[in-house]
């Protein structure tokens, strides 16, 4: 049975928008994004992989909504998301004749969704934008919370802005072309919204994870809806990310940047690919710490194995590496006062801040992983 479209409100104030979720909703853009628009004027940014399955559909719905459009269509991957992609990417809207009203719509994964997001938080002060997702990860993850990014020569995510969509359209048919990869990249976000706040979804995760991954239409649209209504309300508790709650949902990220950092942050290991292997290691961690039971991390771990993500610093190479891999932690953005603060697991289905992680817990801790 084909699911329905679910509506889930992102509640910010006058900042409040939808993220919409289901089968076929990019032909259906035009019907959802006219009734918001000031100016039936939008400027489609997407990436060239991106576009072979999913532009027409998009313009087609725009055209029959009477809507203007232009396309700019910028080449894959992470090393768009620089600052000379930047500045021809907001050339090339301003040459579109925009005005404040114009709807900029970002139609791809999270670098395409980070970069046009972020062009439509500067670009005449700010212009309406809407998110289209079609990745997995940046269904459940980029595309929600508000932050758009690009990064610097000092590092990734460096130059950026909170800044809200006026609509985000999560559709889970889109990811009928995704490389398996990316989709069990994306699916780790998903695993890590069970771990660190609901138990219960972490139980159906562990059951249902394979149709997930297989895109079975209603299992993806309840692993999605879950993570997205679970993100939107941590983000609307703390939209800026001041307080603790925001910061739970880097839980498997910092272990998780050192191994990206160490990897070179390309195709050797992909951030999810990272973000898996990261939960695995605070789990244990906090075993070591006597914070989590065995029983639990080996839950958890047996579950992001036989979903085909890496679980072992030996199988990427990283085993034996633990002063490069610490350091790199200690260059995160979550250091205070020489102490590493870690997302660390009580139990599957809850995490905590410590903010007080001794270093040489953590070396001793790699030293000895595998
Ligand atoms: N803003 C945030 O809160 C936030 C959160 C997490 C990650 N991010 C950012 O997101 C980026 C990673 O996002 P991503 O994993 O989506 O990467 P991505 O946008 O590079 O997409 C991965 C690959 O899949 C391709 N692709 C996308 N959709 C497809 C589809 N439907 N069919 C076939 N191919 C498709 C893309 O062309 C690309 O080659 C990083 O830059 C990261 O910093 C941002
Ligand atoms: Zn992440």
């Amino acid at each position: 049975m084909t699911p329905s479209v679910e509506n889930l409100r992102v509640e910010l104030g006058e900042r409040a928008y939808d993220i919409l979720i289901g089968p076929n909703l990019i032909a259906k853009t035009g019907e959802h994004i006219l009734p918001l628009m000031r100016r039936k004027q939008a400027v489609i940014v997407t990436d060239e992989i991106v576009a072979k399955p999913l532009l027409k559909p998009l313009q087609q719905s725009l055209d029959a909504a009477g809507v203007d459009h232009r396309t700019i269509v910028l080449p894959p991957g992470e090393g768009t998301k620089d600052l000379a992609h930047f500045g021809r990417l907001v050339d090339d809207i301003l040459a579109c004749n925009i005005e404040r009203g114009t709807m900029l719509v970002a139609l791809g994964g999270g670098v395409v969704g980070d970069i046009a997001g972020f062009a439509a938080a500067t670009l005449l002060r700010g212009i309406d934008f809407v998110q289209i997702p079609t990745t997995l990860l940046a269904q459940v993850d980029s595309s929600v919370g508000g932050k758009t990014a690009i990064n610097t020569a000092a590092g990734k995510n460096l130059l950026g802005a909170f800044y809200q969509p006026r609509l985000v359209l999560a559709d889970t048919g889109a990811m009928a072309t995704l490389p398996r990869r990316e989709l069990l990249a994306g699916y780790a976000e998903i695993v890590k919204y069970g771990l660190i706040a609901d138990a219960e979804f972490f139980d159906w995760l562990d059951a249902e994870g394979g149709k997930v991954c297989d895109l079975d239409p209603a299992a993806l649209n309840r692993a999605v809806l879950t993570s997205c209504r679970m993100k939107a309300e941590i983000v609307a508790g703390d939209e800026r990310e001041t307080g603790d709650s925001r910061a739970l949902l880097n839980f498997g990220h910092t272990f998780g940047h050192a191994l990206e950092a160490e990897t070179g942050f390309g195709d050797a290991l992909l951030h999810g690919e990272a973000v898996a292997l990261g939960m695995v290691l605070a789990f244990d961690f906090a075993v070591r710490l006597r914070i989590a039971s065995g029983q639990d991390a080996t839950r958890a771990r047996r579950h992001i194995a036989r979903m085909g993500l890496p679980t072992e610093l030996g199988a990427i190479g990283l085993a034996g590496k633990a002063d490069r891999l610490l350091a790199h932690m200690g260059k995160d953005k979550k250091v205070r006062d020489g102490r590493i603060t870690l997302i660390l697991p009580r139990h599957i289905g809850e995490a905590y801040v410590m903010r007080d992680a001794k270093s040489e817990d953590l070396r001793a801790f790699l030293a000895e992983a595998a």
